[in-house]
C-alpha cells in the first residue's frame, strides 16, 4: 500500500508539470494566459501556485503519463483518466484551467480544472480517490505555509482564485475549503497552525449559509485563546473581485474589522426572532443552548451565557444550571 501510495503521489506530481508544461508550450497557450492576465495574476502567482493547462484534445495527460496498461489503470484511480464502455481511455480535465491541489506537506492530491469560456460547469474537482479526501484538504494551505514563517491568521475563502488572487496582491494567508461546507477536519488542521481564522465567504446567499455552517463545524474546536471572527463582503462581491477592486489595504482593512464569533453567534440567532417577546425569548434559549454546549471552552461558553442572559433579562446565575458542558471528549 506504502509503495502504492508513493507512486500515486509521483503520479499526481508529473501530472502537474505536464498541465504546468502545457500552459507554456501548447497551441492555446497564449488565449489561457491572457485569460490567466486578464485575471491579474502575474506569471511569478501562477508559478508559485504551479497552476497549468490541460489541453483540448481527449488524450494529452493520457499519452503523455498512461503508456502501458498499469499506468492507464492508475490514471484511472487517480480520476485523471476515464473508461468509458468499450474501454476507450481518455482525459478526465479538458480545456481547463488547473489548480493543483496539495496536501499540507505538499503532495499533489487532487486538481480543480476552471473552464476557460463556453458551457460546462465552471468548476471540476478531482473526485475522491484513494489520495484525495475532499473535506480534509485545504487548497493553498501548503502554499500559505511555504510563503510565511509562522501563520498570525488564516483566511477562508470559497474559491481558487480568490486564494490566488489574494496571494497576487500580497495576502498570502488564504486557504479553500474546495466548494464544500468548511469542516470540522479542515478547522481542526487550520487551529493547528495558527490561533486565528478568519471565515470570508462570497457576498451572497450561499456564502452566508456556509459562514453559519462553518461556525458550527467551529464550535467543538473553539478552545482558550482560538479566535474565530467573520469577514461579509458587500453583495455580489467575492474576495477576488473585492482585493482586485479595493487594493489589499483595504482588504485587510476589512479583515481586522471582521465580526467576532460572539457577536455574529447572537446576529444571526437574533435575525429571525423578537427578543421582546416572550415567545422569542424562549425561543433564543432553545436555539441558543444546545449550540453553546458544544463549545469546547469554558470560558467561551460563559461568555456565550452572559450575552445570553442579557438578552433574555436574566441573570446568568439563572440560567447557570441550564447548559451542560461537552459530554464528549475535548477537542
Ligand atoms: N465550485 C465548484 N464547482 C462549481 C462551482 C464552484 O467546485 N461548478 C467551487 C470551486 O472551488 C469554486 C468555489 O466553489 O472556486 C466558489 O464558487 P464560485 O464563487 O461560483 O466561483 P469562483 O471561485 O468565484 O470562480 P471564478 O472567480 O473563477 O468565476
Ligand atoms: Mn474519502
Ligand atoms: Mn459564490
Ligand atoms: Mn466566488
Ligand atoms: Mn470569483
Amino acid at each position: 500500500k506504502r509503495a502504492q501510495e508513493s507512486s500515486d503521489y509521483e503520479q499526481m506530481e508529473l501530472a502537474a508539470k505536464f498541465f504546468a508544461h502545457q500552459l507554456r508550450q501548447h497551441s492555446n497557450s497564449a488565449t489561457v494566459i491572457d485569460y490567466l492576465k486578464g485575471r491579474g495574476l502575474s506569471g511569478e502567482i501562477v508559478k508559485q501556485f504551479q497552476i497549468g493547462y490541460a489541453p483540448d484534445g481527449w488524450d494529452g495527460l493520457l499519452s503523455s503519463l498512461g503508456k502501458d496498461q498499469r499506468s492507464k489503470d492508475q490514471l484511472v484511480d487517480l480520476k485523471l483518466v476515464n473508461r468509458n464502455d468499450q474501454g476507450r481511455y481518455y482525459d478526465f480535465f479538458r480545456d481547463r484551467v488547473m489548480f493543483p491541489i496539495r496536501d499540507r506537506r505538499g503532495r499533489v492530491v487532487g486538481f480543480g480544472g476552471r473552464i476557460l469560456e463556453g458551457d460546462g460547469p465552471k468548476y471540476l474537482n478531482s473526485p475522491e480517490t484513494r489520495i484525495f479526501h475532499k473535506g480534509r484538504e485545504l487548497y493553498g494551505f501548503y502554499e500559505a505555509r511555504q510563503a510565511n514563517r509562522e501563520l498570525q491568521q488564516v483566511v477562508i475563502v470559497e474559491g481558487y482564485m480568490d486564494v490566488v488572487a489574494l496571494a497576487q496582491a500580497g495576502i498570502s494567508y488564504a486557504v479553500a475549503s474546495l466548494g464544500t461546507a468548511t469542516t470540522t477536519d479542515q478547522l481542526h488542521m487550520l487551529f493547528r497552525a495558527t490561533r486565528r481564522v478568519v471565515c470570508c465567504y462570497d457576498g451572497d446567499r450561499a456564502g452566508r449559509d456556509a459562514a453559519w455552517r462553518a461556525l458550527e463545524n467551529a464550535l467543538p474546536l473553539l478552545n482558550d485563546g482560538i479566535e474565530l471572527s467573520f469577514l461579509f463582503l458587500p453583495d455580489g462581491e467575492d474576495p477576488d473581485t473585492l482585493v482586485r477592486k479595493e487594493g489589499a489595504a483595504a482588504f485587510t482593512g476589512r479583515l481586522n474589522q471582521a465580526q467576532s464569533f460572539t457577536d455574529y453567534f447572537f446576529a444571526h440567532l437574533t435575525e429571525t426572532i423578537d427578543v421582546q417577546s416572550d415567545a422569542g425569548k424562549s425561543l433564543l434559549l432553545k436555539q441558543a443552548k444546545p449550540l453553546i454546549e458544544r463549545v469546547a471552552s469554558e470560558f467561551y461558553r460563559d461568555t456565550l451565557m452572559e450575552r445570553l442572559a442579557r438578552l433574555l433579562r436574566r441573570e446568568t446565575s439563572q440560567l447557570a444550571g441550564q447548559i451542560k458542558a461537552p459530554t464528549a471528549a475535548k477537542a
